[in-house]
């Protein structure tokens, strides 16, 4: 097998932005800023907007290659020079990308193997942007030397707060099939397997003829007549996903070198919408994590889709403060319909990803395009000016933003955990599968969903990580798992929380090897039962479960093997085989759903794990003792978010997203307002209620472990 990774630190070294030297006080603010587009009078003018909204971070040059290398070697950084000192004169910072995004037309015409390949064969060509393969020579030659002359020349500038490497690294293009990606997948490979029969091994490469000789005969997972090879396909997204990282690191070394002291990131895409990198494996490699995040429109519960989005980012951070680099202020321009925001809604979503650990709240971008890829995307300062609704909600947001300085630095209070994995998201989207319809995000979402409907916040953590402290640990869709996380699972259970796996967990290695012996391999034993045979559901087709509700899309042939039945299947061909099943584990449970749900069937599994869990929301609705016991829940979207500080010092966030006043039991200061909070939430709006005394929450003392997001 191969080698097993070293589990994540409990708290990788990520620095609180606030202790970063080179960042702004407070929230920084602001957002992607590409003054190359307009006139020396209006760039003059960005800055007294700026200023007006309490901007104190910008992102500069990110796609500015072209314009700061108009010919190979020769550097125009004269208007480059102009805005940041402009900039620093009026005391805002500048995240100073590494252009490298999109490479200018005379490195493409001298050196045309830079542009990406397919899978197919074709060749992606250049207009756009990220029409390059990172794996290519000349283009990290060349992506490197501007990477150099900009930290040369602007390494001691007053501005300087950040460098932005590159641009949402694997956006667009994450896989290159050319013939200098296959020599870095063939060389990568031979660092992961040593020999080639090592590779023939995990591969399974003895079934159809696959074995090969040398690792030269090796090629990336090119179009093919069949079902490719699924381990090559697994770690074809390994390479892709280091690929990057590889240039990450190559650029972040040219900097630290010139530049030392400066902290460096690039933007993450954690989102439910992609899984092209494995976030939680390049973490340790930034400084702080940042993170862009856009809401999808059609989506009616797109709050809860942000809030995954930020608990993957906090996650993915450790648990450590985080920026978040790119939102909307408003539509985007790349979904089938772009609907603005409503009144209010940007101010939520800011506060749902300051509520959920970010320390830093920044759009694309500063002045919305009068022409080009991304003139009807919105921006900070819209098309309409500063006569418009967005303008006065953005500086609206910087108000509120300041007043709420005292929360950087602090964490997210969660006793929740979702075991999540890019590599079992990956693995259990391969094809040749019981079915295809199972996705991997869909109960990991379903989950989450539940929680924060609840206002219970999941910390969501990678199976590296140590599971101390969290008396609920949902485990969906675990196919790929190594040993260690498996046994950390297990130890959680003996430990006392409540575990959950669901179905098509623990099925394989991380080669992609079925664990033999009886589904669900991995966690056979904790759960105590045992299939035979997967038996997934027919489009269309429901089982009744003797509990009155349904399930549909999956169903297995599950014996209990110390486990009891908690629900069974009522009726069919499968009358009276378990759905849900429960074994008491050491001072805890173990909890098997071998189904997929209805929502009324999901909604009491959570309530049940919930109750014997004993996790809670961050709050209530109506009086209750301090324990929260005979307490109202708050109201189905009134989202709750505690942050905690290091003094102890709760801060809770609560989000309105409904078109009704909400009641909240809370005490204190509410900070947006500055006055004592009355105990509602108005419809659309927000509260920020800095806690006095601060509440005890039920389990809290059980639940101080190093594996939850509290206070250190
Ligand atoms: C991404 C990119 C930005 C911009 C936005 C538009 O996040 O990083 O440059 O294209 O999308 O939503």
């Amino acid at each position: 097998m191969a080698p097993v990774p070293p589990p994540l630190p409990a708290r990788p070294p990520h620095a609180s932005l606030a202790t970063l030297r080179t960042f702004p006080a407070g929230i920084a603010f602001g957002g992607d800023y590409n003054p190359e587009q307009w006139p020396e009078d209006v760039q003059i003018e960005d800055i007294a907007l700026m200023r007006e909204a309490g901007v104190s971070l910008v992102s500069v040059g990110i796609f500015a290659w072209a314009l700061l290398e108009p010919e190979e070697g020769s550097y125009d950084f004269a208007w480059l020079d102009a805005v940041v000192d402009r900039l620093a004169a009026a005391g805002i910072k500048a995240a100073l990308a590494a252009p490298t995004a999109a490479p200018p037309a005379w490195l493409v015409r001298k050196h045309p193997e830079i542009l990406p390949v397919t899978a197919e064969g074709t060749v992606l060509g250049q207009g756009s942007r990220r029409h390059c393969s990172p794996n290519a020579a000349a283009y990290r030659e060349h992506a490197l030397r501007i990477t150099r002359a900009l930290a040369e020349r602007y390494r001691d500038h007053p501005a300087l707060a950040l460098w932005h490497v590159d641009n949402e690294l694997g956006c667009h293009v994450s896989h290159f099939y050319g013939e200098e990606d296959a020599a870095a997948f063939r060389a990568w490979l031979e660092r992961r397997y040593g020999t080639v029969e090592e590779l023939n091994r995990a591969w399974a490469t003895a079934f159809w003829s696959q074995h090969y000789a040398s690792f030269d005969e090796v090629e990336p997972p090119r179009a093919a007549p069949a079902q490719l090879n699924p381990t090559q396909q697994l770690d074809f997204h390994r390479f892709s996903s280091w690929a990057f990282k590889d240039f990450y690191l190559a650029l972040r070394a040219v900097l630290a070198e010139a530049a030392p002291g400066i902290p460096a990131t690039t933007n993450f895409m954690a989102t439910s919408a992609t899984k092209l990198l494995d976030y939680f494996n390049w973490a340790p490699a930034m400084d702080v994590v940042a993170n862009d995040h856009y809401l999808v429109a059609a989506d009616p519960e797109s709050e809860i889709e942000l809030a995954f989005s930020a608990d993957l980012t906090r996650g993915v951070a450790g648990g450590a403060p985080w920026m978040l680099m790119e939102h909307s202020t408003s539509a985007v321009n790349w979904q089938p319909r772009n609907r603005p925001k409503l009144p209010g809604q940007m101010l939520r979503n800011s506060l749902a990803h300051v509520a959920r650990g970010a320390d830093a709240v920044m759009f694309f971008q500063w002045r919305q395009s009068a022409a080009g890829a991304e003139k009807f995307h919105s921006a900070m300062v819209p098309h309409a000016g500063t006569d418009s609704r967005v303008w006065r909600e953005v500086v609206a947001l910087g108000g509120a933003l300041r007043r709420l300085e005292e929360v950087v630095g602090s964490r997210v209070e969660s006793r929740a955990a979702i075991v999540v994995d890019y590599e079992a998201w990956w693995a259990a989207e391969l094809d040749s599968h019981p079915s295809q319809e199972v996705r991997y995000l869909d109960l990991v979402r379903a989950l989450h969903r539940e929680l924060w409907r609840r206002g219970i916040t999941a910390d969501l953590v990678h199976p590296s990580q140590r599971l101390e402290g969290y008396s609920l640990v949902l485990v969906p869709t675990l196919y790929l798992v190594h040993d260690d996380a498996a046994g950390r699972i297990a130890a959680a259970a003996e430990a006392g929380a409540t575990v959950l796996v669901t179905y098509f967990s623990g099925i394989v290695d991380p080669d992609d090897r079925v664990r033999l012996g009886g589904y669900p391999g991995a966690f056979r034993e904790l759960l105590g039962v045992r299939s035979e045979e997967f038996f997934p559901l027919l489009a269309g087709e429901a089982l009744a479960l003797d509990d009155g509700t349904s399930a549909t899309l999956w169903a297995e042939d599950l014996r209990l093997e110390g486990a009891t039945a908690v629900r069974k299947v009522d009726g069919g061909p499968l009358a009276g085989v378990p759905a849900l099943t429960r074994r008491e584990v050491g001072s805890g449970a173990a909890w098997y759903l071998a189904t997929r749900p209805d929502a009324a069937g999901l909604a009491s599994l959570v309530d049940a794990l919930v109750a014997e869990s004993g996790v809670a929301p961050a709050a209530w609705a109506g009086a209750s003792d301090t324990a929260g016991a005979g307490a109202r829940p708050v109201e189905p979207g009134l989202e709750l978010v505690r942050r905690r500080g290091t003094d102890g010092t709760g801060w809770l966030f609560a989000l309105n997203h409904t078109d009704r006043d909400l009641p909240l039991a809370a005490t204190g200061t509410e900070l947006l307002s500055g006055e004592a909070f009355g105990g509602i939430v108005a419809a659309g709006g927000a509260a920020v209620v800095r806690e006095e005394p601060a509440p005890a929450s039920p389990r809290t003392d059980a639940a101080q472990g190093e594996g939850g997001s509290l206070p250190a």
